[in-house]
This record gives structure tokens, C-alpha cells and sequence, in this order.
């Protein structure tokens, strides 16, 4: 079986993106998560661009170890030898050499004839040469350059002693099948062509970047280039974990060849570039996206949990994928609902389950997703009242820029009145420390998130809270249109479950 060799650009092409530069820190963080996926080669910069560029080139260079490094540079002396500075650190480094020759390119770009872009691929390829053994030269804007001229600078390139020759689709221009027939026919035209190994370079401007990256392998190429999430220059690169996953997935139309990529490693990878460039994964994206492993329709729900290939062709945990796989919402069926409430530890009998699911059916037309403390609130409401030991009677509170917020908090238990007042950290802090000065429960907030339910301005606001208290994790939740109300309610709710009997005898918990 033959390996295809993974280079990933993302700290070169994925970082040409408009807006997702990353500093020297960023760059190597990303360096080792490649390293951690087992990418080949990572191409960590482009030396001559800026100070700043050689610099972290050649710090990736000294400090990764595990996969070949490289520099980009284009046909000329100084480039070339900015790219071996930086580079020659490594144990394994690589050149990347690159001219364009596209008639356009050629015309407009360089000014220069094909004679004289022989020429140069010939001198600057033997340049870089005699610096490293490892040498890769890309003809930019090959799949628009004429195809008999494009033979020519290949073979050139490897009489001068490329090792590996790239062929870009710089402006992702190319179609899957004539992309696959371009390598097929260098494969067939260029006489030395099995000197070196011939990689491709996809764009992504017509969304054929993965597919025409696929369509060269299965014509004979053996390294793609390619970034974590797609990113790079306009409508990004060929999509790395995209590519690896269909390779892994169609073993039947891939039989011949396989990626030494560590798949567990890749939503991991996703993550750590989304957050560091800031650009955010269209949760529909491929792999990565938000939503690439859930499903809602309870159709779907259904086949998946009967079994899951019915509507998954990829295992999520082999992408490293740990999110909830199925999404309770609206389209959501009865056998996930189920599903859900016995793995929060809630059994019903058939006519609770009918009661609950209609309750949840009313809530999830209101919600766009129902969570695990929403179906909790409902399993409570109708069949296991938490008993309101502690009520909320008013709560007056200040705070504001440049003041120190203090809540004064007035609640009702058993037909009597208490009364408190703490100051916090916020206005939410200072109003759950007075509460816990009348209930004598010290919560530990694990976690708070706010939502509105309703629409407009006048919206009921519902907070969701977990906390800590009495060696449980509870939730609880309150709503109202002032949300500091809202916030109290819910921890009042969670300090009853506390106290409650029933919400240890019935597992409710969470
Ligand atoms: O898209 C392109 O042609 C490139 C080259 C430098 C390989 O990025
Ligand atoms: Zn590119």
C-alpha cells in the first residue's frame, strides 16, 4: 500500500488568510498538535516574507521534532537562502521552491518568456539543491499552464534535482476529473517523472479543493497539501482532515493507499486553529463542524440508536469527537427522549413517559435545543416536586461601574421571613452570598448560562446554573424577565434539591 505523504500548510497558506495571523507562540503550539497528528511535512512559513516569519520558521525548525520542516521561497537566490537559514536547524528540513507558469502568470506577473522561466527553474532548483537534499518545486498556477510547457519545467526541475514536485491549482480553478487526468498525463508525459513524487496543492475558490485533491491520488499523486479547517488564501486550502477521512472511509475506492495521520487527534487539531486564528467552524463543516456528528430528526435519532451506521459513515470518536450525539429538539422522536432521561438516571413507566414527552414536544417548539436540566425540569414538574423549602420573597440590588455590588435578599420558608445582604464579586456573586448566609448552604457554582426564552426586549430570561453543595452536583434553573431574578431562582432551586429528600431518593441529581 502506498503512503501519501501529508503536508500541511496551515502556518504558511492557512495563515496567508486575510485575518487569522498568528504570532511565534500560536505558531509552534500548532507546530506540535501537527506533530500529535502525525502530519509529514509542515510547511511552518515563508522566511523572506518578514523578521517575524524567518524567526518562527526557524524556531519550529529547532524546536519540532517528527516531521520535516519547510520553507517556501520563490525562484530567487535570497529567498532560497532566507528558506535554508531558517530551515537548517531542523533534522529533516525541505525547500520549497516555486515560479509560476501559466501563460498569464508569465505574461503579466514575470514579464518573462518560457525560455527564460526554464532557465530559472533549472538554476534556482540547483541552487537550493547544493544547500539541502530535500527539494520541492512548484510551477504555481500549473492546472491553467499549458500542458506540453508544463512537462517541460517538470522534467527540468528534476534534472536539477527536485525531489518532489507539486502541482498547484493556484486559483481553484481545476474540475475533479480534468484535475485527475492532468495527473495522469505528467505521469505519462514527463520521462523522469518517477525521480520524484508528485504532490498536489488544491484551492477550494469552486469548493473542489478535497475532491480534486482526490481525484490526483487516485491518478497517481502521493503528497497533498493541506490545512486544518479548509483555511488559506481566499476560499482556503484543500481541507486536511477532510481528505484524511475520506481516504480512511472509502477503503473500497482508496484500497491502494492510507495517511499516516493519527485520526483522534483531529477535532482537537480543529479546535486549537479556530480558536487561535478566531475564524469559527461553520458548524455544517465537514469533520469538524459543530453538527458533523449530531443528529436531531427522530428519524435519524432512531436508525442511530438501533444502530449507529444507519446514519453515521464515520465513527466519532476516530475524529476525536466527545459532544452529545444526539440533539433533543423539536424534530427529536420518543425513543431518544427516552434514551436521554435514562442515562440522566430517570426511569418512567410508559404513561409518565407519554405525559413528559408531550411536555417536552410544547417546550422544544419554544427552544432551539432542550438540554439535560430542561427534561430534569420537566420530569420534576409533572411527577416529583422538588419541595420549595426556600422561596425568593424580593431581592433589591446595586451595583454598577466603578462600585462594589451588594445584594440584600429577603426569602420565605415554612410562612417565615429572612432577611440578608452581601456584597460580591458581581451582582450575581454578592446575591447567591446572601442567600447562602440565610439557607447555610454554601453552593460552589459550577457552571451559569442565561438564555433568552422568549423574544424582544420583554424577554423571559431562563438561567440554567450547576453547583456544588453538600457533596452533590445539582442543577437548577429559574426564569424571569429580570435576569438577576432569574439568576436567584435558579440557585434557590438548586439549594432545594440540596435539601430535598426526594432529589436523593429519585437520582435526579445530576
Ligand atoms: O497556491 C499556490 O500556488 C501556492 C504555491 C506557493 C504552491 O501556494
Ligand atoms: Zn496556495
Amino acid at each position: 500500500m502506498d503512503k501519501i505523504i501529508i503536508f500541511d500548510t496551515t502556518l504558511r497558506d492557512g495563515e496567508q488568510a486575510p485575518g487569522a495571523s498568528l504570532n511565534a507562540k500560536e505558531k509552534l503550539e500548532i507546530a506540535r498538535q501537527l506533530v500529535r497528528l502525525g502530519a509529514d511535512v509542515i510547511e511552518a512559513g515563508f522566511p523572506i516574507s518578514s523578521p517575524g516569519d524567518f524567526a518562527s520558521v526557524k524556531e519550529i525548525a529547532t524546536k519540532i521534532k517528527g516531521a520535516a520542516i519547510c520553507g517556501l521561497a520563490r525562484a530567487i537566490k535570497k529567498d532560497i537562502d532566507a528558506a535554508y537559514n531558517a530551515i537548517k536547524p531542523a533534522k529533516s528540513g525541505r525547500i520549497h521552491v516555486f515560479l509560476a507558469t501559466s501563460k498569464i502568470h508569465m505574461q503579466y506577473k514575470l514579464k518573462k518568456a518560457e525560455g527564460e522561466i526554464l532557465r530559472l527553474t533549472e538554476e534556482m532548483v540547483k541552487y537550493a539543491r547544493k544547500r539541502m537534499g530535500d527539494i520541492q518545486f512548484s510551477p504555481e498556477d500549473a492546472s491553467r499552464t499549458e500542458k506540453d510547457f508544463l512537462y517541460k519545467v517538470i522534467e527540468t526541475a528534476i534534472n536539477s534535482g527536485a525531489t518532489t514536485i507539486n502541482i498547484p491549482d493556484t486559483v481553484g480553478y481545476a474540475e475533479p476529473e480534468e484535475f485527475g487526468v492532468l495527473i495522469n498525463d505528467i505521469m505519462n508525459n514527463v520521462p523522469n517523472v518517477n525521480k520524484a513524487v508528485i504532490a498536489v496543492h488544491c484551492h477550494n475558490d469552486l469548493g473542489l479543493a478535497v475532491a480534486n485533491s482526490l481525484a490526483a491520488v487516485r491518478n497517481g499523486a502521493r503528497q497533498v497539501e493541506c490545512t486544518i479547517n479548509g483555511i488559506g488564501e481566499r476560499a482556503g486550502n484543500a481541507s486536511m482532515e477532510e481528505i484524511v477521512m475520506a481516504i480512511k472511509t472509502r477503503r473500497d475506492l482508496f484500497s491502494n493507499v492510507s495517511t499516516a495521520i493519527n485520526t483522534k487527534e483531529i477535532y482537537k487539531a480543529s479546535r486549537m486553529v479556530s480558536k487561535l486564528t478566531g475564524f469559527v467552524v461553520a458548524p455544517n463543516k465537514a469533520i469538524v463542524g459543530g453538527n458533523a456528528f449530531r443528529h436531531e430528526s427522530g428519524i435519524h435519532q432512531d436508525g442511530v440508536l438501533k444502530k449507529r451506521t444507519t446514519y453515521e459513515i464515520i465513527d466519532p470518536n476516530d475524529v476525536g469527537f466527545t459532544g452529545e450525539g444526539l440533539v433533543l429538539g423539536k424534530h427529536s422522536g420518543r425513543h431518544a427522549f427516552k434514551q436521554r432521561l435514562e442515562t440522566l438516571g430517570i426511569k418512567l413507566n410508559d404513561i409518565e413517559l407519554d405525559k413528559a414527552f408531550s411536555r417536552f414536544k410544547v417546550l422544544a417548539d419554544k427552544k432551539k435545543t432542550v438540554y439535560d436540566e430542561d427534561l430534569i425540569s420537566i420530569v420534576e414538574d409533572e411527577f416529583r416536586k422538588v419541595s420549595e423549602i426556600w422561596q425568593l420573597d424580593s431581592l433589591q440590588i446595586s451595583s454598577g461601574t466603578n462600585i462594589t455590588p451588594k445584594a440584600c435578599v429577603k426569602l420565605k420558608s415554612k410562612g417565615k421571613f429572612f432577611v440578608s445582604s452581601s456584597s460580591g464579586d458581581g451582582p450575581v456573586d454578592a446575591c447567591y452570598k446572601a442567600i447562602d448566609k440565610i439557607t447555610k448552604v454554601k453552593g460552589e457554582l459550577l457552571d451559569y448560562s442565561i438564555q433568552a426564552v422568549t423574544r424582544g426586549k420583554d424577554a423571559l430570561g431562563e438561567v440554567s446554573i450547576k453547583i456544588r453543595a453538600k457533596n452533590q452536583e445539582v442543577a437548577g434553573r429559574g426564569a424571569s424577565t429580570d435576569i438577576l431574578e432569574a439568576s436567584a431562582k435558579a440557585y434557590l432551586n438548586a439549594i432545594n434539591r440540596v435539601l430535598s429528600k426526594s432529589s436523593k431518593s429519585t437520582g435526579l441529581t445530576l
